[in-house]
């Protein structure tokens, strides 16, 4: 009961993260408005710039309950979006098929707000497909993308270090890498010995070898807890071309 309490939690934290008006994710005249927004602005600061083709393939990974997969939609004919959490990928598959999702926001204590969430109508929610399932075993069967995704979910993973080489691989030759993390290293995702620190100088130890780096900057985004409580963190976006002639 604890769990599904906690669950339904998460998901209403990532519903508001991904969807909630500016007015509910910072219900105050002060604070840092700049930071909402995230799974969008990834797209709209990062994505928006690259060359991609009219026929472009994108995959994003952990892409929670789907934002900036639908966002992604405006840059990529075909987008896949993989998590490994069934609540998530169920919640983007109702946003999918109905444009729209109820679900309750911690307001303080266990006191819950239901709010309603929208999928921006003039986003093309077809051109997504969906998949549960963990990245660290599904990415290698998935083929390669133009463009590969993964917003914040570096320093959620068991093994790192195996996740870049997988999105690397999963990069066609010509394509983009574009990543962000805050390099939150925690016990509870990572075992410590698989922590890259410093986050940046292994990306460039680990992708640099195959990939160029082209971008690096830092966007940082807001997380409600609850009301009274949020985490600010910054993110620090990395952007990657696979040359055209690399090898498959
Ligand atoms: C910190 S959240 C970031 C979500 C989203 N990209 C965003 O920026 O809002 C990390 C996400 O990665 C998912 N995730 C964690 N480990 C995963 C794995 N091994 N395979 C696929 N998804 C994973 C989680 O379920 C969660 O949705």
């Amino acid at each position: 009961m604890e769990e599904f309490y906690e669950t339904q939690l998460a998901l209403g934290q990532y519903l508001l993260f991904h969807y909630g008006p500016p007015s509910l994710q910072l219900p105050y005249p002060f604070g840092p408005r700049d930071s909402l927004d995230f799974p969008a602005r990834c797209v709209r600061e990062v994505v928006a710039e690259l060359p991609l083709s009219e026929n472009a393939r994108g995959c994003d990974v952990g892409c929670a309950v789907g934002r900036s997969a639908f966002e992604l939609g405006r840059f990529c004919r075909e987008v896949v979006a993989l998590d490994r959490s069934r609540v998530f990928i169920e919640a983007a598959c109702r946003l999918q098929e109905e444009g729209k999702l109820e679900a309750p926001i911690l307001v303080e204590g266990d006191q819950t707000e239901k709010v309603e969430f929208c999928v921006p109508p003039e986003l093309d929610r077809q051109r997504v497909r969906f998949v549960c399932g963990d990245a660290l075993e599904l990415l290698p069967r998935l083929g390669q993308f133009d463009l590969v995704v993964a917003w914040n979910l570096l320093d959620r993973v068991q093994d790192p270090g195996l996740l870049l080489v997988q999105l690397e691989r999963a990069v066609e030759p010509g394509g983009w890498l574009a990543l962000s993390s805050p390099y939150t290293w925690l016990c509870t995702y990572t075992p410590k010995e698989k922590w890259l620190v410093p986050g940046f100088g292994e990306l460039q130890k680990r992708l640099g070898v195959s990939l160029e780096l082209v971008q690096r900057k830092d966007l940082p985004f807001l997380l409600r807890e609850h009301v009274r409580k949020y985490q600010w963190c910054v993110a620090e976006v990395t952007v990657w071309h696979k040359p055209k002639g690399a090898p498959r």
